[in-house]
């Protein structure tokens, strides 16, 4: 059985001081080795390090939400591999949405980071979706088809072991309105039934899709209990203790229950 996993996406939030207060929270009460939930937070660049500290020894892992695909050099404003394991990143958020449709980065710009990374050492969270023109000229699965196989182009089944899935409908993210059940688990059994083909089913079967897009406690139990989905990448919610650990509480009950 998958693990599940609670990440959450800061976006660009939060101040040196909140970023702390709530690493910090987030430790305090993240779920123990025992359990069969891991959590993740990835806080702007600029607290990395301080997030890192007050995350100290805990389980949470700690993840950037971006990354440049070259080694250092001269490329103003974008930061390396080595930098990100240099303080304390063990993963990486690719292909965003808010990377793709507000920076415009492309999906072969989005390949060249994930094989960057994952050459580098940093496991990857690579974000799929579909915008609402998408979904409503019943292209979704054509979307996901292409930044799958764009996104993972060169990543061989031995690296699936280091990269998760997130699918983030573009409509669902911030807006408050969150795919149905049967939408988020149609997509992301599509996106297994493409893993199988690309690569194997053990490779599918090991492989941890996220769910993201207006993730909140009181919708968080019935997308986890999916077959699919193995757990969420949540952006509004995660910005405060009272909201991102309810929804990690609901995930261990939902392990709990599966045995
Ligand atoms: P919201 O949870 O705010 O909709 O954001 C989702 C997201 O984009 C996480 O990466």
């Amino acid at each position: 059985m998958r693990r599940l996993l609670i990440a959450g996406n800061w976006k660009m939030n939060a101040v040196r001081r909140s970023a702390v207060e709530l690493a910090a929270a987030v430790a305090a009460q993240a779920p123990a080795e025992s359990t069969a939930v891991d959590v993740m937070v990835a806080p702007p660049f600029p607290y990395l390090l301080p997030v890192g500290e007050a995350l100290g020894g805990s389980r949470v892992l700690l993840a950037a939400q971006d990354v440049w695909h070259e080694p250092p050099g001269a490329f103003t404003g974008e930061v390396a591999v080595e930098m990100l394991r240099d303080v304390g990143c063990r993963e990486v958020i690719i292909g965003h949405s808010e990377r793709r449709h507000v920076v415009g980065e492309t999906d072969s710009r989005i390949n060249r980071k994930v094989v960057a990374s994952l050459h580098g050492g940093l496991d990857v969270v690579l974000c799929v979706g579909e915008l609402l023109e998408e979904r409503e000229a019943g292209r979704t699965e054509a979307v996901l088809d292409q930044q799958l196989s764009a996104g993972l182009d060169g990543v061989s089944a031995d690296q699936m072991a280091r990269v998760i899935l997130a699918y983030e409908p573009v409509w669902a993210i911030g807006t408050g309105k969150v795919a149905t059940p049967d939408q988020a688990q149609s997509a992301q059994a599509h996106l297994r039934k493409r893993l199988t083909e690309r690569y194997n089913s053990g490779t599918a079967e090991a492989t941890q899709i996220l769910y993201g897009g207006s993730v909140k406690p009181d919708n968080a139990r019935e997308l986890l209990e999916l077959p699919d989905v193995d757990g969420a990448l949540i952006g509004g919610a995660s910005l405060k203790a009272e909201s991102f650990l309810p929804i990690v509480e609901h995930a261990v009950e939902v392990t709990r229950r599966r045995g």
